[in-house]
Parts: structure tokens; C-alpha cells; sequence
């Protein structure tokens, strides 16, 4: 693989596994030294039979780039900005954001007539207000370097309700796409983008239990006719951190298989579970 990152730095937030972990190992394939961050570190209990060290930072430096990790919460702006100072002492330089963290928190599914605001507040802090904090700090770095490259990890269904049950998971990556767009307006003068990924049914062995029973039922709505890979996004996450996406700003760009432009209609998934 090119080296097209050699000498940068890049911080990927929910990196200790699944998808985020697939974005550390390819911004350090491409030269990166990558930070990884995360609220718990401990990668190897979520079942990813092909980690191939005690930890993601591990597995990033023998890579041969360097790494350094933090663990804690993405909502405690204190951490936050002790991960972007430390990144900075430590590499000078901070050229690439990736805000990944997301989900539910185990704060799980409900219907929005029935849910408790503390549920709701939560699941938007996890995709929105993490996505908000480390922007702000990385964003007042790459204003002073007058460059950077911000990448928003969405979803599908911050454009359409998935599923009926999600209403606090919908409306944190709806606004996760909002912000992407203003405060690309606001770093463009200083040369930095802001862009956003917006994923489909992407597997992870985390979704594939959850999902075990409707995967054929998934694959038939998908019009590239399969479930994506943590590689099919990170390929893209390549695309808008390297210079291949240097005139691009605002954007979200869909890694759905087609799903979105092609057959929305049918992208909801019916029985979910309460
Ligand atoms: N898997 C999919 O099909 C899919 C589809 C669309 C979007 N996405 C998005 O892609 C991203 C990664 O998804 P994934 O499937 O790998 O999920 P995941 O749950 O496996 O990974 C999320 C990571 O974020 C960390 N995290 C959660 N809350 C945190 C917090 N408050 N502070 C710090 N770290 C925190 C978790 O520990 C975990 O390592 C998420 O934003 C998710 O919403 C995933």
C-alpha cells in the first residue's frame, strides 16, 4: 500500500475494536502514527479472532508506525482534550480526525412515546456530543496548522428510521450529519475539510449475533447483493484523510451497497427485537 500518510498523525475515537479498530490499522498501512482512544480498551474480549496482539496500539506498531492510546470517556470534554495535547506534545502535529464512536451504549432499544429522557440524552451524547468535543479540540489545532481532515462516522439511518426503535440512534447521526456540514463551512478557510461516512449493514462480530437471524433477509435489500465490510468503509476513510479528497468539504458520503440512492424504501429492518 502507498505510503500517502507517511509523517502524519491521525486520532480514531472507539478504536479498540470493530470498525474503528479496522480505521487504525489502515491509517497506519498508509504511514500514520495512529492514537487510539476509546472507553474501554480491552479490544480482545469482544471475540476478534484475528487480533493479532494484546492491543490495537500494538497491532498498529507493528505496523511500524507509532501509536499512543487513552482510554476513557469520548463525553468528558477534560479527556478529550488531554488526548489532543498529548497528541500534539507527542507528534507535533494533529492532520486527522476520525469520530467513530457510536451505537447505543447498552442503553438499547424503546420506542420514542416510552423512553426516558436520560436514555435519550445518553445515546446522543455517545454519537453526537463525542463527535462535537473532539471536533472542537482537533478542529482549533488544524485552524492554527491551517490544515486537517475531519471524518464523521454517520449512518443510514440518520436519514431514515431503520428501525422505529432507535429514535435517539437516528437523530444523534441526523445531527452528526448537520454538524459535518457546519463546521466544514466554518474550518474551510483555514484548509480543513469535514466530511462524514454514512455505513449500511456493515459486519462486525458484534452485529453479526445481533443481526444472525436476518442476515439472508438484509442481503436481499442490498442492491450491491451483500452485507458490507469494516474494509468497505475504511477504504473510503482512506479516501477522505489523504489528499484524494482535498476539494471535497460537507460531504457524507454513503458505503451502503447501493442501499440509500438505489432502494430506501425497503432499507428498514422490520423485527426488531424490544
Ligand atoms: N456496524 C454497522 O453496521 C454500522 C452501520 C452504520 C454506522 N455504524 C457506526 O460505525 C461506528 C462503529 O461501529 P461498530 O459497529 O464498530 O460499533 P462498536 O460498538 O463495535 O464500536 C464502537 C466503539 O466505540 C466505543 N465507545 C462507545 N461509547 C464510547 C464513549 N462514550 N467514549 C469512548 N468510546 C466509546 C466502544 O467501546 C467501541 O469500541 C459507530 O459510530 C456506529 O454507529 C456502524
Amino acid at each position: 500500500m502507498e505510503k500517502r500518510l507517511l509523517g502524519k498523525t491521525a486520532i480514531i475515537t472507539g478504536s479498540a475494536r470493530g470498525i474503528g479498530r479496522e480505521y487504525a490499522l489502515r491509517m497506519a498501512k498508509l504511514g500514520a502514527n495512529v492514537v487510539i482512544t476509546d472507553i474501554d480498551l480491552s479490544a480482545g474480549k469482544y471475540k476478534e479472532t484475528d487480533i493479532k496482539a494484546k492491543s490495537v496500539k500494538e497491532e498498529v506498531e507493528l505496523l511500524g508506525v507509532k501509536s499512543l492510546e487513552f482510554e476513557g470517556d469520548g463525553t468528558d470534554e477534560s479527556f478529550v482534550k488531554k488526548v489532543v495535547d498529548d497528541t500534539i506534545d507527542t507528534f507535533g502535529s494533529l492532520d486527522i480526525l476520525v469520530n467513530n464512536i457510536g451505537g447505543t451504549g447498552g442503553a438499547g432499544p424503546g420506542l420514542a412515546t416510552d423512553m426516558e429522557v436520560e436514555k435519550f440524552r445518553r445515546v446522543i451524547d455517545i454519537n453526537l456530543t463525542t463527535t462535537f468535543i473532539f471536533s472542537k479540540h482537533a478542529g482549533k489545532v488544524m485552524k492554527v496548522q491551517k490544515s486537517g481532515k475531519i471524518i464523521n462516522v454517520a449512518s443510514v439511518a440518520g436519514f431514515v428510521p431503520l428501525f422505529v426503535v432507535q429514535p435517539h440512534y437516528s437523530a444523534g447521526k441526523a445531527a452528526v450529519i448537520s454538524l459535518t456540514k457546519t463546521m466544514a463551512l466554518e474550518l474551510a478557510p483555514y484548509g480543513v475539510t469535514v466530511n462524514a461516512i454514512a455505513p449500511g449493514y456493515i459486519s462486525t462480530v458484534k452485529w453479526d449475533a445481533h443481526f444472525e437471524a436476518q442476515i439472508e433477509d438484509l442481503v436481499q435489500k442490498v442492491p450491491l447483493g451483500r452485507i458490507g465490510t469494516t474494509e468497505d468503509c475504511s477504504k473510503v476513510i482512506e479516501f477522505l484523510a489523504t489528499d484524494l479528497s482535498d476539494y471535497l468539504t460537507g460531504q457524507t458520503i454513503f458505503v451502503d451497497g447501493g442501499l440509500m440512492e438505489l432502494n430506501p424504501s425497503s432499507s428498514k429492518i422490520e423485527n426488531y427485537q424490544i
